[in-house]
């Protein structure tokens, strides 16, 4: 199988694992990137088990409402059931890296709200110890060389991803070179920098479930 086609079902996975949990009220968190966009267009054969969801970017906003799914601003729901999102690293507590497609505050927020997170990747996303992949860190634009100095002290290479602006108006880093024995502490270490929106690790709130698409099948991890 093809990356593309592990994606595909883990995809389809992801909407047999939340299918139970769909009812009328049921509101679904939808996350972003190539992974969470074939969990949408999965999702959309069954738009009419649940009440709509709250998206991580515009972009997947775009694709939901393309499929006349319901598009809900988070402030006007009080609970997400579940959240189904992609990741660029997970390791096997299910600390996570995200954050490759920009998205990585609205994720964030999304699944901080969740009752459940679902993490859908292809066995490549899956390793030992965080880090090879860049950690994206979202900053405030007028910070961007402070923060990078600071995160440089922390052992990182940090990089402008250049013409790259957030859903939030902001700046991205991603940090070469970490490696991530201790992604909780990381975390709160990055996030307590001056300027700092939020960093992609995914660690003092971990995914809940994750479905790796394998060569030989569809792996539950939890
Ligand atoms: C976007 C993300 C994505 O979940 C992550 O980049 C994985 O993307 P893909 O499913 O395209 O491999 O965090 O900000």
């Amino acid at each position: 199988m093809t990356q593309d086609e592990l994606k595909q079902a883990v995809a389809e996975a992801a909407v047999e694992h939340i299918l139970p949990l769909l009812e009328e009220d049921t509101i679904v968190g939808v996350g972003t990137g190539s992974t969470a966009n074939k969990f949408i267009d999965e999702l959309a054969k069954h738009k009419h088990l649940f009440d709509g969801t709250v998206a991580s970017s515009e972009a997947s906003a775009e694709r939901l409402k393309g499929h006349g799914i319901p598009v809900y601003d988070l402030n006007s729901v009080s609970s997400i059931r579940v959240y189904v999102d992609g990741a660029d690293e997970s390791n096997d507590q299910l600390h996570l890296i995200k954050g490759g497609g920009a998205a990585l505050t609205r994720e964030k927020i999304v699944a901080a709200c969740s009752e459940e997170f679902v993490c859908i990747a292809d066995e490549s996303k899956l390793v030992k110890v965080l880090g090879d992949f860049p950690l994206p860190v979202e900053v405030i634009p007028m910070s961007r060389s402070y923060v990078a100095r600071e995160l440089v002290k922390l052992g990182g290479d940090p990089v402008y991803r250049e013409g790259v602006v957030t859903d939030n108006g902001c700046h991205i880093l991603d940090v070469y070179n970490l490696e991530i024995v201790d992604p909780v502490t990381l975390e709160n270490q990055i996030n307590s920098i001056v300027g700092v929106v939020t960093n992609g690790l995914f660690a003092a709130r971990p995914a809940n479930v994750l479905l790796l698409g394998t060569q030989s099948g569809v792996k539950t991890i939890k």
